[in-house]
């Protein structure tokens, strides 16, 4: 018998999501729900690390990441969606693990490091950003989740988050809290139109509600190789990103083999290659953008799933930290102190 797992993974809600996330994780969640016990995350105090100055921004994109899970088939029957935010465990928990964590550790973390010099933070690192792996690991413990479907560069969040699980039940003196496990994805990270890193603020990602005529003008743009002037001539496909996007997304890989040997030979023009792509995307995106138009005119439905997910969330955060609080902290809602101040006046 295969082993049942918590599964819990997040996405700031800084944008709608793209097919980058649906090849590296949407995909594999909904895989996941069949079988695990699966909440989603929408991190938007995590957003507010590195958006402090936006919040209606972070606000307004939180609904936003909610169309897109509903929209691609997350169902809410099997995979719980939750806002990070109205889950007061989740600080209370992170708030516990800083004093477990040193600020070398945290810089050394590769995935902050690069954050750090992506964003152009230098000395200027706000505090809550730096501490995000605490805040991350708060999130995966109190779900006591054993596996983390993330991509290649969060790795680095899953040893920290186990180590502060180590720390935590050596001082419990017990398993309180289990080690997760990240679940890598297969897919390389899926390349922006342009060749460059996707991202919802660079504008050089396929939105998972694009219109025809946006995934069209988007595959029209791609970057392919600037060597390939005719058809004729030899192309690269190393570095091509409608080949990264055909790897990623069309079923007939058989024929993408194909397509490669012919394009690295010679003789396969960028407009052939391009109109299969924009097809393939229309046919994958169509139905994704038909039922996110749909579910756009019933938003209450929409707050309503989150707002349930919420409070399943809740209720399991509250008990994970509660037993945290008790047996790594020895802090209980009627403590020694107390008593010991009630001998004194009786005394
Ligand atoms: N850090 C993740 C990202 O930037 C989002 C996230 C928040 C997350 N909490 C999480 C991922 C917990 C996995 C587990 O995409």
């Amino acid at each position: 018998m295969s082993i049942i797992h918590n599964v819990l993974t997040g996405d700031r809600p800084t944008g709608p999501l793209h097919l980058g996330h649906y090849a590296g994780s949407l995909r594999t969640r909904l895989a996941l729900q069949e079988v695990h016990r699966q909440t989603l995350l929408i991190a938007d105090l995590q957003a507010l690390t590195d958006n402090a100055g936006r919040p209606a921004h972070v606000a307004a994109n939180v609904m936003e990441v909610a169309l897109d899970y509903l929209a691609v088939g997350i169902d809410p029957e099997r995979t719980n969606i939750a806002l990070q935010s109205q889950l007061p465990a989740l600080a209370d928990l992170a708030m516990l693990y800083l004093n477990l964590v040193t600020v070398a550790r945290l810089e050394r973390n590769p995935t902050v490091k690069a954050e750090i010099e992506l964003r152009g933070f230098a000395r200027d690192i706000p505090a809550g950003f730096l501490c995000y792996p605490i805040s991350q690991a708060a999130d995966i413990t109190a779900f006591r989740a054993t596996l983390v479907p993330v991509g290649d560069d969060q790795v680095p969040m899953i040893e920290q988050t186990n180590e502060i699980v180590r720390r935590v039940n050596r001082l419990a003196g017990c398993a309180v809290l289990p080690e997760c496990e990240a679940l890598l994805s297969h897919t390389p990270r899926l390349p922006g139109v342009d060749g460059r890193k996707a991202s919802k603020s660079a504008g050089n990602a396929i939105a998972l509600g694009a219109t025809a005529d946006e995934i069209a003008r988007a595959v029209q743009a791609m970057y392919t190789d600037p060597g390939h002037l005719r058809a004729s001539d030899p192309g690269r496909v190393e570095g091509n990103v409608v080949f990264a996007y055909l790897d990623a997304f069309d079923p007939n890989q058989a024929a993408v083999a194909e397509l490669k040997a012919r394009y690295r030979h010679g003789g396969l023009g960028d407009v052939v290659l391009k109109r299969r792509l924009t097809d393939l995307l229309e046919h994958l995106i169509a139905p994704i953008r038909a039922r996110r138009s749909a579910l756009a005119t019933d938003l209450e439905y929409v707050r309503s799933i989150v707002e349930a997910g919420t409070d399943i969330a809740r209720d399991i955060s509250d008990g994970t930290a509660r037993d945290v609080r008790h047996q790594a902290f020895a802090l209980d809602a009627i403590d020694v102190g107390s008593s010991a101040l009630l001998r004194q006046v009786s005394s």
